[in-house]
């Protein structure tokens, strides 16, 4: 697989961590010192496939190709805009490519990963040639507002990659799911309401919307698994540790990318960070960091790359690319 262009895009609306003083009990110096974010972007009212849509076309207006020339989307999103139609196909309407055939795919913050790994799977059958790989999220949306706990982790935002096939770039994936975990994790639960169930038990599910995180388990999970899995995929690559010009981790906190930096023994200007403009945006983040890299020219000389996540589930990943 190769990637010919990156897109993405964020909300107008920014919100900083001194508004959020304004609407639940924390402050600036909390927030920075506990998890590096300053602030992030709100939506006002744009959908993740709005976001997604204009994160799409930024990439195939970088990739220099037309919408129709596109035959497979594939959107990481663990908020959808709807069940029916699914938002992959709603990003089709709107970019206007005709072509492709479309699907969602949800694996929390991981999704970005587990999407671009599908689409070289895709690739490399020859099922499809040219495929959208969008990370979108509208996190807002499942936020309970009033608990501080989570509120001021996450933001809105999408990202987005061209990748065509190429079998002279090598390309390898490790993953892993734990759903005996999931339950520090949970949202969007959704309403199972007939006639045939008790009134009682609606009550539960819908309790479950609002997203809710053990974050010590999650943090705990983070430092020691993503460092697992990038040793695991650099193994299966070949390559060592200092073979990699840029690590390009999921933007949850800067603390465990300080921890991963120091287990893996790597110097952290090798390890971008962008999560304190933006928080937690959760399948996006990969993404919007690979565009912000490509656009500020730093892909140009690069050879290798490792992306790697993390997320509800629980999920993990790694992934070599070479460019
Ligand atoms: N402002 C002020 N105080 C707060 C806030 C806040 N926003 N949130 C919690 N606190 C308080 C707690 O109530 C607690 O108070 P207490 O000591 O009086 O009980 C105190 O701060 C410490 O809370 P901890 O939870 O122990 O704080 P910790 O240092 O663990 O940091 C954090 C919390 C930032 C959530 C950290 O655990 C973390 O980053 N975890 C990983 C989260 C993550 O990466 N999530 C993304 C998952 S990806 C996906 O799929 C969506």
């Amino acid at each position: 697989m190769r990637i010919i262009g990156t897109g993405s895009c964020t909300p107008l609306k920014i919100v900083t961590n001194d508004d959020l003083s304004n609407i639940v009990d924390t402050s600036d110096e909390w927030i920075s010192t506990r998890t590096g974010i300053k602030c992030r972007h709100i939506s006002e009212g744009e959908t993740s496939a709005d976001l997604g849509t204009k994160a799409a076309l930024n990439a195939l207006d970088n990739a220099g190709i037309k919408p129709e020339a596109v035959d497979l989307i594939i959107l990481a999103s663990m908020t959808p805009d709807s069940m029916l139609p699914n938002t992959a196909c709603r990003i089709q309407e709107k970019t206007g490519a005709v072509n492709a055939t479309c699907f969602d795919l949800n694996a929390a913050c991981s999704g970005f990963l587990f999407a671009l790994n599908t689409a070289n799977a895709f690739l490399t059958s020859g099922m499809y040639n040219t495929i959208l790989v969008i990370g979108a999220e509208t996190v807002s949306r499942t936020i309970d507002w009033s608990d501080r706990t989570t509120c001021v982790l996450f933001g809105d935002g999408a990202g987005a990659v061209v990748a065509v096939s190429d079998n002279s770039k090598k390309y390898t994936a490790v993953t892993g799911s734990d759903g005996i975990k999931g339950s520090v994790l949970t949202g969007g639960g959704t309403v199972l309401k007939n006639f045939l169930v008790n009134s009682d038990a609606t009550n539960l599910i819908a309790d479950d919307y609002y997203m809710k995180m053990n974050g010590q388990e999650v943090f705990k999970f983070a430092v020691s698994k993503v460092p697992e899995c990038i040793r695991q995929v650099l193994d299966k690559s070949e390559k060592n540790v200092d073979d990699i010009d840029y690590y390009i981790l999921h933007q949850a906190n800067v603390r465990i990318i300080s921890s991963v930096a120091k287990r893996l023994h790597v110097c952290e200007d090798k390890i971008p960070v962008n999560l304190h403009n933006y928080g937690n945006t959760s399948a996006a983040s990969i993404p919007i960091l690979l565009d912000e890299l490509n656009r500020a020219g730093k892909l140009k000389d690069a050879k290798n790359i490792v992306l790697s996540g993390f997320g509800g589930g629980l999920t993990w990943g790694a992934t070599f690319m070479e460019l």
